[in-house]
């Protein structure tokens, strides 16, 4: 009994070497796969004829019936790449040294950039409060950029050592205050808007500074704003990004466009503002703010009797690095891999 069914095996052995081995195309081959190896296949004809194997003889069965199952395992696979390489359905040239069994090549999904991560996150934060998105442009007029921002005639950042000039009165912006002026010369109040943009600035980079770097300008005008609604709208925005554990603080400032103006810090996560070697005093600075100076209204025709309104402009470089713990400004730009890779 047992003999016969190891001659029965042995001849589908043989049958299936041949005919696996004439197999001229991946049709061809397929069907045998499924005549031998496939569900219905003569392999599991093979096993489902166990039922009828004497008791001892089981084992050896078991053992036989793999043997079959691998060495049709194996013929079949030593011929599978041949049409893979080459399809009897391509011409041979268009797929010569092609190799369509090699492993495929893994594709990374790229991340968006810290600086657009933060980016996302603020306006997020101020859309959510009733505050527009706008554009402006990054190049600029003097006027918009200085004069109709209140600086005197002599202020220093006029200076070509401090400003990228273009030509006389043509300049690169320095801050994205300017959109302030674009928005109100167009638009009567209330005003809530929110602008993102790129600003430049002569100066050398270093850990800290970047002769580029992207900030955002906020401005809100209507009847009856005061400094409240400046601490308010400016403490939320900083505890939604830092976590609601930071503390918020305004010091006073000066801005030649705001009258009072302010500087806002948060508490050091490192010491929560005790002060420590990182912070010095307790708290980080974050962004320039106060409330619209009426010389500015003047400009755009806004009446200041009638009309307040604050302003705030924050470098994004600046809260990334706050935000994601990155000690240099410069690897924002530097547009190396194993740095990007950690954001996404
Ligand atoms: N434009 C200022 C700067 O670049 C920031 C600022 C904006 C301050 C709006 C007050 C109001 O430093």
């Amino acid at each position: 009994m047992f003999e016969e069914i190891k001659k029965k095996i042995e001849a589908i052995v043989k049958e299936a070497r041949d005919e696996f081995s004439s197999a001229s195309s991946s049709s061809q081959l397929e069907a045998c796969r499924i005549k031998y190896l496939g569900k219905k296949g003569l392999l599991s004809e093979v096993m489902a004829g166990i039922g009828s194997v004497p008791a001892e003889d089981r084992p050896a069965f078991g053992i036989l019936v793999n043997a079959l199952k691998n060495s049709l395992l194996e013929t079949w696979s030593s011929r599978k790449p041949e049409f893979f390489t080459r399809p009897e359905d391509a011409s041979s040239d268009a797929y010569k040294g092609i190799d369509a069994t090699l492993p495929g090549r893994i594709v990374r999904a790229g991340g968006l950039h810290p600086v657009s991560l933060i980016q996302k996150e603020v306006l997020g934060i101020f859309s959510k409060l009733g505050f527009d998105v706008v554009d402006g442009r990054e190049v600029e007029t003097e006027y918009y950029n200085f004069d109709a921002l209140n600086h005197p005639k002599n202020h220093p950042a006029r200076n070509v050592r401090d400003t990228f000039f273009i030509k006389n009165d043509v300049l690169l912006r320095t801050h994205t205050s300017p959109i302030q002026v674009r928005v109100m010369e167009k638009v009567r109040p209330p005003v809530r808007i929110v602008a993102v943009g790129k600003c430049y600035r002569r100066d050398a980079s270093d850990a800290s500074h970047s002769p580029v770097f992207n900030q955002v300008e906020g401005l809100l005008v209507d009847k009856g704003i005061n400094f409240s609604h400046l601490k308010g709208v400016l403490s939320f925005f900083l505890t939604r990004l830092f976590g609601s554990g930071r503390k918020v603080r305004f010091t006073p400032s000066f801005f030649p466009f705001t009258e009072p103006s302010a500087e806002a810090a948060i508490s050091c996560s490192a010491c929560g503002g005790k002060g420590c070697r990182i912070c010095g005093n307790g708290y980080l600075e974050i962004l320039g703010c106060g409330m619209v100076h009426p010389n500015v209204f003047n400009y755009v025709k806004y009446d200041s009797e009638k009309y307040t309104g604050f302003a705030f402009g924050v470098g994004l470089e600046r809260l990334a690095m706050l935000k994601y713990g990155v000690e240099d400004i410069r690897l924002f730009c530097e547009n190396d891999i194993r740095f990007l890779r950690q954001f996404k």
